[in-house]
This record gives structure tokens, sequence and C-alpha cells, in this order.
């Protein structure tokens, strides 16, 4: 029965949600074409390749200083100004990327959410989480205690992302259709972080140092948004029998603040290249692309291309392209742009080859336990997520 105190409760607990809602939903509008923006003065392509081939030393990388460069969104609107919402249906006409960015604004100047996300086909409290990933998963909240740290399962996903992406229809209907776990848990990690930001971690990855401690305490944390790392840099002349990419970014660990633009690239390609392989009947269960389709080889060429973007570089200064030449061989953190490079150590230690260091290097941050370490990338990545 309603009984007045529990009217009383459930008005109460109505407004709340209304508040919430109505107040997550005023942040500025950010819709505009990045080009519009300044563009970056400082940070150009001699910096960055003069700077290459110092990375040796342990000095922090010297285009570390990136004032100037800014990202699209943390200049021309200002933070006070009232938001212009945006009719649906008017908005549903816009292109996928601008839909994304007004949804899932970037501000370089935020904070990195406090978050890890994991996903899994079990979470840690069930009895069916294998015990070979407990030491791993644990990692993450002793080295983070102040983090919300969420492994979160198949099922729970599926909520999570049409709550986020109620709005972006077709980003959900290529999450839905894609056919294979392994793919699923690809996209996921893209769009949880270009929806909340923080720390996607795959779940047999341990934490072997604090977040806070992986790029060095000088770099401003308002001048970067993303840290990444390198999976693979085979200094050796058939390298591309073993892998797909000469330098290959991770994408096992990911750190990132909301709306980052490489996300929102990432999730806007494979959303229309699923949409694209459904249509024409081409979304099949074949595990030897899934590599250049969600994996680590598009998340290196969509790295790569914003890096070469002249919506948010300064090119014309530029003696070419940032290309893998730029980031063989690195020993200490380099920044491009508001994205922070870490050098191989630090996802990938202990691997025996491609002169990473080992798991107490001081440069290593996170272990990622892939069985055997010399297989071709494609055959790797598909052991990373069902190795047990
Ligand atoms: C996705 O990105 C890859 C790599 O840059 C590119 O080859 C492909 O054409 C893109 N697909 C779409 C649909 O944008
Ligand atoms: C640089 O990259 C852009 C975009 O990826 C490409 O169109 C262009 O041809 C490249 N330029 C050189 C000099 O390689």
């Amino acid at each position: 029965m309603l009984t007045f105190r529990r009217a009383l409760v459930l008005a109460a607990a109505i407004l709340t949600l209304f508040f919430i809602f109505h107040s997550s939903h005023r942040d500025p509008p950010r819709i505009h074409n990045a080009k519009d923006h300044p563009k970056p003065a400082s940070l150009t392509k001699t910096t960055q390749k003069e700077s290459a081939s110092k990375q040796e030393t342990t000095e922090p990388p010297k285009h570390n200083d990136v004032t100037s460069w800014k990202a699209p969104g943390s200049t021309q609107v200002p933070a006070q100004k009232p938001k212009t919402q945006i009719p649906l249906a008017e908005l549903r006409k816009r292109p996928l990327r601008a839909q994304l960015e007004y949804q899932y604004p970037y501000d370089v100047e935020a904070k990195f959410p406090a978050y890890i996300w994991q996903t899994w086909k079990y979470t840690p409290a069930s009895g069916d989480f294998e015990p070979m990933f407990r030491e791993a998963e644990a990692s993450w909240t002793i080295m983070h205690p102040t983090f919300v740290h969420e492994v979160i399962t198949d099922k729970v996903a599926k909520h999570l992302m049409r709550h986020l992406y109620a709005s972006v229809p077709e980003v959900l209907e290529a999450y839905e259709a894609l056919p294979l776990p392994i793919l699923k848990a690809d996209f996921f990690r893209y769009l949880i972080l270009l929806a909340r930001g923080g720390i996607y971690s795959d779940i047999d990855t341990a934490a072997l140092k604090s977040a806070i401690e992986w790029v060095p305490g000088d770099v401003p944390r308002n001048t970067f948004g993303m840290v990444i790392g390198i999976e693979a840099d085979p200094d050796r002349p058939d390298w591309a029998d073993w892998y797909s990419r000469r330098i290959q970014f991770c994408q096992w660990t990911i750190q990132a603040k909301p709306g980052h633009p490489v996300l929102r690239e990432i999730v806007a390609n494979i959303t229309m290249e699923t949409l694209k392989r459904k249509s024409e009947g081409r979304l099949t269960k074949d595990y030897k692309s899934i590599v250049e389709f969600t994996g680590p080889a598009l998340w290196t060429d969509i790295v790569f291309n914003f890096f070469n973007d002249p919506d948010y570089f300064d090119m014309s200064t530029s003696k070419g392209n940032i290309t893998w030449e730029h980031f063989t061989g690195m020993t200490s953190a380099k920044k491009v742009g508001d994205v922070v490079v870490l050098p191989i150590t630090s996802f990938s230690p202990g691997i025996r080859t491609m002169n990473a260091g080992e798991d107490d290097d001081p440069m290593a941050f996170v272990k990622h336990n892939f069985e055997g370490t010399w297989k071709p990338a494609e055959e790797r990545h598909i052991g990373e997520i069902f190795s047990g």
C-alpha cells in the first residue's frame, strides 16, 4: 500500500533523479567544427622529430611543453555559457562524429576520472571467476584504493551501453550486431572510455604501479588526455611476418579523459564499419580480421591518423608525418599533442624481446599475461581474451 511516507520518499527519489539527470545534461554545447579552433602553434613536427633522437635519456621529452596546443572544445566554448539544447531530431541529422562529440565533449583540462573498467564473463564475486585472474584483478584495487573499480559482465555491459548511447542508436546497433565476444570486448573499451573516461584494462592484466605514477610528475595533468603504451616494436627485417604494424600500440590498457578525439574516431569507425558489413551481410565470425577490424592494428592506425590530423596539429611547419620512427626504441614517455606514449617496458615488461625491460624495471607499470610472446599479433590478440 502506498502510505504517505512511502509517497514522500518516492517523490524525493524522483526529484533527485530529475536533478541528477537535468544537471548532467547541462554541460556546455560542443558541437562545432574542429577547423574553427585555433591551430596549435608550438607543437610542430620539427620539434617532435628533433627530440625523437634524444629519447634515450631519462630527461622529460622537450616537447612536454605544449601549452599552446589546444584540444578542440577546450577554448572556444566558455564553461559558463548556457546550453543551447539541440532537439534530438535535429541532432540525429548531424554526422555520427558530431553526435558523439555533443554527447561526450572533450575537455583536456578536466581531471582523469578515477575509474578502472574491466570486462569479463563473470565478476570477481562469482564462483566461476577464474582463479588465475584473481591476483591481477585485485592488483588494480590495491594500487588504486580511491578509484571506483568495476568488472562489467557481458550482460551488464549490454545495459550500460544502452544507457550511455541511447541517443546515438547507430552505436548501439553496431555494438549489438558484433558477432563475437572478443569484438564486443574491444568495442566496449573504447565506448566506456569515450563516455566515462578513466582506465580500461583487460582482465588478465595486472597493475604493477599506480596510474598516478605512469606519467612523470612534471608533465601538467591538464595538458594531456590520453595515456597509451606500446605492444610491439619489432626491429627486425621480417617484422611483417609477426606483426601487422611496425609499431603497434596496445589496447589492453588505456587511460583517457572522456570524449578524447581518438576514442570518438575509433567509435565512429567501428560503428560505420560494422553497420556497413551488417548491411552487406559480411559480419562474420572470422578471427583473422579482428586485429584490423576492432583490435590493435585499427587502434594504432587511428592514433597515427590523429597525430597527422591537421585539425588538431599544425602541419604548416611540418617536415613530414609522425610515423613509427618517432616511437621506436623509446625508453621514456613521449608526449605528442595531448597523448602520452609510454615506452614498451611500461605496458609490456618482461617479454624478453624488442628491448623491453623486466617486470621490476622502474618504468614497468602493467603486466599483460599473454601466453607465449612471439606469436603473430592476430593469434596473440585472440589468446589474450580467450586464455583461460
Ligand atoms: C577505419 O579506419 C581504418 C584505418 O584508418 C580505415 O582504413 C577505414 O577506412 C576506416 N573505416 C571507416 C568506416 O571509416
Ligand atoms: C601524411 O599523412 C596523411 C594522412 O594520413 C597522408 O595523406 C599524407 O600523404 C602523408 N604525407 C606524407 C609525406 O607521407
